[in-house]
């Protein structure tokens, strides 16, 4: 799959956003290396604190089905329908991502292709536990 069509995977899915109280839907897709992909949407809660954003539950749906190598991960967010504004991943779906993910890890945004290096430059791994 293509980015393109992985930015097509990302917009379909944030149709599928339930955010009454931002009203802002943003969906992610997200490729694994075997070539699969699982999509996510952010998901409200009454209870503001326990939303979860769209690429988090992209990660834990792949990562709960025995997939966790990727290679990249779209991003569509939008408040009108208007997806041509870049949508930057949260620092903490960054840092989730940054547990599966290289620094080469490819994000794709509206405005292009962006490596998590560019996102989260000195990121906590598991080497600073040692
Ligand atoms: N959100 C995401 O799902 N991903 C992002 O990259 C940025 C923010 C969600 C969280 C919340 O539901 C809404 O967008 C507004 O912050």
């Amino acid at each position: 799959m293509d980015y393109k069509e992985l930015w097509n995977e990302a917009v379909k899915a944030s149709a599928f956003s339930y955010s009454p109280y931002s009203e802002f839907k943003v969906g992610a897709s997200l490729l694994t290396k075997e070539g699969k992909v699982f999509t996510g949407c952010n998901i409200e809660n009454a209870s503001y604190s326990l939303t979860i954003c769209a690429e988090r539950s992209a990660v834990f749906k792949a990562v709960s089905e025995g997939y966790s190598e990727f290679s990249a991960i779209a991003v569509a967010g939008s408040g009108n329908g208007d997806f041509t504004v870049p949508c930057t991943p949260c620092g903490a779906c960054l840092q989730v991502l940054s547990e599966f993910c290289g620094d080469d890890f490819v994000i794709v945004l509206s405005d292009g292709e962006h490596k998590l290096s560019e996102f989260l430059p000195f990121r906590f791994t598991d080497k600073n536990l040692k």
